[in-house]
């Protein structure tokens, strides 16, 4: 493809989160409709573009690592585009242009202007995008599913974050928090329901916190509890999941909606970063210790079964060792089924950054996460351990990929199901008794008359 035209085949990389994953689906949907076409093979792209995250050094390392073997693709054939977007695109803005590999620089708002891009760019006068908008929630636009198993999808219903958590850089590359029209998005599900999925995730940086002001009238208007409800109406047969949630912000009336609806899976991802509190006041969680025990506490009194996960951060300014403590014996006392666990990396023109030095000595923030790791191994072995016995409703996503006679799906505490095919297939809902476990699997067999174990 020679530049400045229309068309061509592009690649898409993308890394980070899944409201990234879901914007490389936005953004390969305004290609298409410019006459673009999805290649999965770098080599014979037109125009390749990196989807980027910027949420911790690590992160940003290895895209400038891409970048690198990107100039190699551009050795061979010059006339390749390459377009770094999203986060990274947004907090480093032109600084990406000056290694002379990167033809476009698109931040996570200005996706709709890629096609205005791709065909201004030459070599003389690369494009970049960074403007953040108030508005854009790319609510009319249909994402291209990506995704392989085309049972379980995501929906974004919000974009931003207004939270100022002191050590994150979202609230830079994405911009302030804004909600998406519920028409839309219950459009999207039912759009996803008759075309044959089976489940949807709703996605926000604080799903909690979305709010719905309708133009016209406030009879229209829509909270998240409100949203989850409307969603889990298209059909019994289709499972919604949601996150993440912000420990500060959810409510009973979420909580309570979960457990009225049989479809509306038990689960809850709610980061508590730190369980000391001097560090989640320095992190600018706006919660406590005791607050965040208590909405656990809650949310078991309403569905007992309820899986909840969580992210930690080891190694925060300042954290001394009775906070990392802190943190353990938190953990110990929820007893999480899984958790992402990080080692706090300091990012540029955050608050943390600006107002605390980050004096953890490496080796030290390592230990503690090593430590962390450790002890959520072994809570996630022992809340799998009490599953055996029980049934799980499961949606099969796919076959195992350690053994290809049996299938694999998760319960609606979203805890991964191994079990035998039996001649059943993805995109099914099946009944699974659970026989045995690892810390990440639970092993099972089918059952066709067992009663499922609390509600899924
Ligand atoms: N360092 C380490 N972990 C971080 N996270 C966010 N910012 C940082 C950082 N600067 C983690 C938090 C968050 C998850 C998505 O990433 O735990 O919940
Ligand atoms: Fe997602 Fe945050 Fe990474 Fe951006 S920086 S891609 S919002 S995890």
């Amino acid at each position: 493809m020679s530049r400045g035209k229309t068309g061509g085949k592009v690649y898409i990389e993308t890394y980070g989160c899944q409201m990234n994953v879901n914007d490389s689906e936005v953004m390969l949907s305004i290609l298409q409709d410019e006459g673009y076409v999805r290649t999965e093979e770098i080599g014979e792209a037109d125009v390749i573009l990196a989807n980027t995250c910027s949420i911790r050094d690590n992160a940003e390392q290895r895209i400038w690592g891409r970048i690198e073997q990107f100039r190699l693709q551009k050795k061979n054939r010059d006339n390749v585009i390459i377009g770094i977007t999203g986060c990274m695109a947004e907090r480093l803005k032109d600084r990406l242009l000056d290694n002379h590999v990167v033809d476009i620089v698109a931040g996570p708002d200005s996706y709709r202007d890629l096609p205005r891009m791709l065909k201004a760019v030459t070599p003389d006068s690369p494009q970049i995008n960074v403007l953040l908008s108030h508005e854009e929630t790319y609510a009319d636009i249909t994402p291209v599913r990506m995704d392989k198993n085309g049972v379980s999808a995501f929906i974004s219903i919000m974009r931003g974050c207004n939270n100022v958590c002191s050590y994150c850089v979202v609230p830079y590359t994405r911009g302030a928090e804004r909600s998406r029209d519920p028409k839309t998005i219950i459009r999207e599900a039912e759009d996803l329901f008759s075309r044959g999925y089976k489940e949807v995730c709703l996605l926000g940086q604080n799903v909690d916190s979305y709010f719905w002001k309708d133009p016209d009238t406030a009879d229209n208007d829509m909270n998240f509890a409100q949203l989850l409800e409307a969603v889990a109406k298209i059909s019994p047969e289709f499972r919604v999941r949601f996150s993440t949630s912000h420990p500060k912000d959810i409510s009973d009336e979420v909580i309570y909606t979960m457990a009225m609806y049989d479809n509306i899976c038990s689960h809850i991802h709610l980061p508590v970063q730190s369980g000391s509190n001097a560090m989640l006041e320095k992190m600018r969680r706006k919660y406590t210790r005791e607050w965040y025990l208590e909405r656990v506490r809650k949310i078991r009194s309403v569905i007992p079964d309820c899986g909840i996960t969580t992210d930690v951060i080891a190694g925060f300014c300042g954290e001394t060792e009775e906070d990392h403590r802190d943190t353990l014996s938190l953990m110990e006392e929820v007893g999480f089924d899984s958790a992402f666990m990080f080692q706090y990396s300091e990012r540029p023109g955050t608050l943390a950054a600006r107002k605390y030095p980050d004096d953890v000595p490496e080796e030290v923030k390592t230990r503690r996460l090593n430590e962390i790791i450790a002890l959520q191994n072994r809570l996630s072995l022992e809340s799998n351990r009490k599953e055996i016995g029980k049934v799980h409703r499961v949606l099969i996503e796919g076959t195992s990929k350690r053994n290809s006679g049996e299938l694999f799906g998760r319960a609606g505490n979203n805890k991964v199901c191994v079990f035998p095919a039996e001649g059943h297939k993805t995109g099914e809902y099946v009944d699974v008794e659970v026989l045995s476990c690892t810390s990440a699997t639970l092993i099972s067999r089918l059952c066709s008359t067992g009663k499922v174990s609390g509600k899924e």
